[in-house]
């Protein structure tokens, strides 16, 4: 992975960047990283606050051999993956919120964008984007980022050596990314739920479909969280947003 890597003062998204990439054929394990984002995007299409030198803001291409309704595996692969380069790199005890948001005492300062383009049901290619709130200071963040947002910086104390994390990152997603393939899913599910704090807590899940509540319990096969209610009856939730309760 990197071995094609492309470093951006400035863009408006390194999503549509890998995604020019992918359409002109370059080899999986590409790379893109920005100093800054003129139109992050999170998701949901939310918008991702990118300013200049205070995170890490990279896209990585997949050409997985994976049919549509799998990718969640990948989504969960690449959490595991920038958790483990965080926890490496900085001594941050950060978990991972179903499906790959990254907290730290319950703040988040990682979000993962998995974009998946797909002809006649089989994915052409995946996009993975990672945003890493490195640098912040505590007052940098906008109003409605500031009880719900934190940085690697505030954490721990530290400013964040942002090349050597984002090398990092790649070395866990090419092994792990390798593992997968070798071995299937199930290692990166133990993986996950060792790394979840969504696992055995009550959560409430907000999707189109509307909300569920109960505990979450654990994986299924292909990535779904699987929720158990109160009548015991148990819900595969494929998308949508956790919040706690209780
Ligand atoms: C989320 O939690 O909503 C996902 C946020 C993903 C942000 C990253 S930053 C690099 C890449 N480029 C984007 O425009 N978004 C992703």
């Amino acid at each position: 992975f990197g071995r094609k890597a492309v470093m951006l003062s400035s863009t408006q998204s390194t999503q549509n960047d890998v995604q020019k990439l992918a359409e002109e054929g370059v080899a999986e394990g590409a790379v893109v990283f920005a100093e800054e984002q003129t139109g992050g995007k999170g998701r949901f299409g939310r918008k991702w606050f990118s300013p200049p030198g205070k995170g890490v803001w990279m896209s990585v291409l997949f050409r997985p051999k994976l049919s549509l309704q799998h990718t969640p595996q990948l989504t969960l692969m690449t959490g595991v993956a920038v958790c483990r380069a965080i926890r490496a790199c900085t001594g941050a005890q950060a978990g991972i919120k179903w499906p790959n948001d990254l907290l730290i005492d319950g703040r988040k300062m990682c979000g993962i964008l998995l974009e998946s383009t797909v002809e006649d049901h089989e994915v052409r290619y995946c996009v993975a984007g990672i945003g890493v709130d490195a640098n912040f200071e505590a007052g940098e963040y906008p109003e409605d980022l500031q009880h719900i947002a934190t940085s690697l910086k505030i954490e721990t104390g530290q400013p964040v050596d942002r090349t050597a994390l984002a090398a990092a990152i790649l070395t866990e997603l090419e092994h792990l990314y390798f593992l997968y393939q070798k071995e299937g899913f199930s290692v990166i599910s133990s993986l996950w739920e060792a790394l979840s704090v969504s696992l055995d807590r009550k959560v409430v899940i907000t999707n189109p479909h509307g909300m569920i509540e109960g505990t979450a319990v654990g994986l299924d096969p292909s990535g779904a969280l699987i929720v158990e209610k109160q009548d015991g009856q148990r819900e595969l939730i494929v998308s949508g947003e956790v919040s706690w309760k209780g």
